[in-house]
């Protein structure tokens, strides 16, 4: 990791001052890269304007706040204005801080010219005591505001203990939530979305994203100081499987609460009185799709919980685990339960997530041989509650470096990169519904293709770009909007949520509140709400539930691209982004 209280320094050649073209020294470098601040005293007047910085070395990839900057070869970047401040007078300076990234402790010489300004050009010395997270130095430009990204993770975590069902425990962070739906078949486990239902695929698929995130970018939820709320969120589920597992009669719950009754019913979950039904599995009723995903899911937590110190549970883990593929395996079938929503196509995927997870928990390589036989070459349309073909070929890619993998997984960026619509302002819009879960878990994927070595300054640049279209750079409201509740000014008031939207007891809460006009009494911080339509357009209206809905599959990828993104600005990894519409101060 960089030692951020280092100052770097970029040194002005007195001697040289009077060349178009001015040579600089870096002095500041470190393992990766190096930073520094150049000002160029602009000398004739431009509305736009081009330069050029030219490096003794190769330099990957360039990070700048106030401008625009295109690699043209190695050694060359074009810096660009953006469309926000295009004027520069005689006598303004022109100012921009850079990171520069390259391989190995390189320390290039620079020199800098504008394009049309035949007058001298000039650059200043300067301090630059900043980090990657920290704002650039003094620059009359407008720059592009650097999304906290660690907030955005501890926010998310937050936004799953809104979620939590059950008897909750003393140290509670939500001070609104309450013990609701104790005489459930399993009490525990999250309510799904705005509704109560608790349904075992989202539930499962969501904690086995969440666990993939928290041991590939540990780090990350280190940094952000959320390692242990991490490990507390994916218990809070893991617990719930557990004791929803029947390994002696081989039963799982499969489903509590009925969606229809569920959805005929506007209040908290503290005030619940309608039946909650029991959906079970069993070896009459199908549903290895749920069962393995929650194979997967334990599989997963047993080796977070080994590394992280609980080897007891481990082990309670694993072994569910495994007897839990073991019935998946030899009673195949999808769920098909009453008002179930979330209805699998195909259980392959989720039997592929068994088996990966459960080859690393125990290096048994009749896992490995297991998942040949599930894993698809196809693309996926997205990686979701439903389809995980994408993170099965990933995994497989990384415990293999099989091409075959990594040329399916290049497959489905591509399509996600070149072959879907864009918003205007750049998000990857996939579908109406959730638009921003499936850009968030695609872009998690492409963090995770990133770390194993598939086009790693493409994805990367991608994934943080749609990550920061989520955060705020849109234009939705003036621009700056955060999709994600609580994260920065401007975020949804009006989340379609039942318990958020209830005010404090004793007063009633009903359908009324549902069309109430106003934000919600409460603020379900860290939740991500559909997003917009294919246009940008979005409503804060908590009745519209496709583009205002949350749920905890949504948050997932989310929360999982917010740790990669963590882990890229620990290890100077931090790409050059351009979203179309950025939010600038
Ligand atoms: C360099 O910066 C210093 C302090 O900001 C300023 O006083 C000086 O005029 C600058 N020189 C040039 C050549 O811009
Ligand atoms: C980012 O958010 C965290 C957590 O809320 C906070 O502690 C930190 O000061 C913020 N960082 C910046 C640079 O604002
Ligand atoms: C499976 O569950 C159903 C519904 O709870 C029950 O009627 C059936 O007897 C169970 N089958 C087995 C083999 O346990
Ligand atoms: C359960 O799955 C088996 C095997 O796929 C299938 O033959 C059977 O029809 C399914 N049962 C139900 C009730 O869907
Ligand atoms: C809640 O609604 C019931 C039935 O409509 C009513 O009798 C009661 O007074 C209401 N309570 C409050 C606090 O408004």
């Amino acid at each position: 990791m960089i030692d951020w209280s280092l100052l770097f320094l970029l040194i002005l050649h007195p001697a040289l001052i009077c060349v178009a073209e001015t040579p600089i020294s870096i002095l500041g470098h470190w393992s990766g890269g190096f930073q520094g601040q150049a000002c160029i005293p602009i000398t004739k007047e431009l509305d736009g304007w081009k330069a050029h910085i030219l490096f003794s070395e190769d330099v990957d990839s360039l990070d700048i706040w106030v401008a625009v900057a295109t690699k043209i070869s190695p050694r060359e970047y074009l810096i660009e204005n953006t469309q926000y401040k295009t004027q520069e007078h005689v006598g303004d300076r022109l100012c921009f801080t850079f990171i520069g990234h390259g391989l190995g402790d390189i320390v290039p010489t620079a020199s800098v010219y504008v394009e049309g300004m035949d007058e001298p050009v000039g650059l200043n010395t300067t301090h630059v005591p900043t980090g990657p997270t920290t704002s650039p130095g003094p620059t009359h430009a407008l720059h592009p505001v650097r999304k906290n990204y660690t907030d955005a993770l501890g926010k998310s975590i937050l936004f799953y203990e809104a979620q939590r069902s059950g008897k909750l425990p003393a140290n509670n962070r939500v001070p609104w939530r309450g013990d609701s739906a104790l005489n459930d078949c399993v009490p525990g486990g999250w309510y799904d979305a705005g509704d109560h239902v608790k349904f075992g695929l989202p539930m499962a698929s969501t904690t086995t994203v969440l666990l993939w995130s928290i041991l590939k970018f540990k780090d990350g939820y280190v940094q952000s100081g959320q390692l242990n709320n991490a490990m507390d969120q994916v218990k809070w589920t893991l617990d719930y499987f557990l004791k929803g597992w029947n390994p002696q009669t081989k039963q799982l719950v499969a489903q509590v609460g009925d969606g229809r009754a569920d959805h005929s019913y506007w209040g908290r979950p503290e005030d619940m009185t309608m039946p909650r039904p029991c959906q079970f599995i069993n070896e009459t009723i199908n549903g290895s799709d749920i069962a393995a995903e929650t194979a997967a899911a334990l599989a997963a937590g047993s080796i977070a919980f080994k590394e992280n110190g609980d080897a007891a549970y481990s082990t309670q883990l694993l072994t569910a685990a495994e007897s839990l593929y073991s019935f998946a395996k030899t009673h195949r079938g999808v769920f098909k339960g009453s008002a179930t929503y979330y209805s699998s196509r195909d259980e392959k995927d989720e039997l592929c997530m068994a088996t990966l997870w459960l080859y690393r928990a125990t290096h048994n390589t009749q896992y490995l041989h297991d998942a040949y036989d599930y894993v698809e070459d196809l693309w996926a349309w997205a990686l979701s509650w439903d389809d995980k073909k994408v993170a099965c070929q990933l995994i497989l890619y990384e415990e293999t470096h099989d091409d075959r993998f990594s040329k399916a997984v290049v497959g489905f960026m591509q399509a996600w990169l070149d072959g879907i619509n864009y918003t205007p302002c750049g998000l990857a819009w996939r579908d109406m519904w959730g638009a921003n879960r499936y850009a968030a878990n695609s872009a998690f994927v492409a963090l995770l293709s990133a770390e194993a070595g598939i086009n790693p300054s493409q994805y990367r640049k991608w994934a943080v770009e749609q990550m920061n279209y989520i955060l705020g750079d849109n234009k939705h409201d003036g621009g700056c909007y955060s999709f994600q509740i609580g994260y920065g000014d401007k975020y949804p008031l009006q989340p379609h949520h039942r318990a958020a939207s209830c005010p404090d007891r004793p007063a009633n809460c009903s359908f009324a509140q549902l069309n109430a006009p106003g934000p919600s009494p409460h603020v379900l911080i860290g939740a991500i709400v559909g997003g917009p339509e294919y246009n940008d357009n979005y409503h804060d209206l908590r009745s519209d539930y496709i583009l205002n809905e949350v749920a905890t599959d949504y948050n997932s990828g989310f929360q999982g691209a917010l740790a990669a993104i963590v882990h890229l600005q620990m290890t100077n990894n931090f790409p050059v982004t351009n979203n179309k519409c950025p939010c600038m101060v």
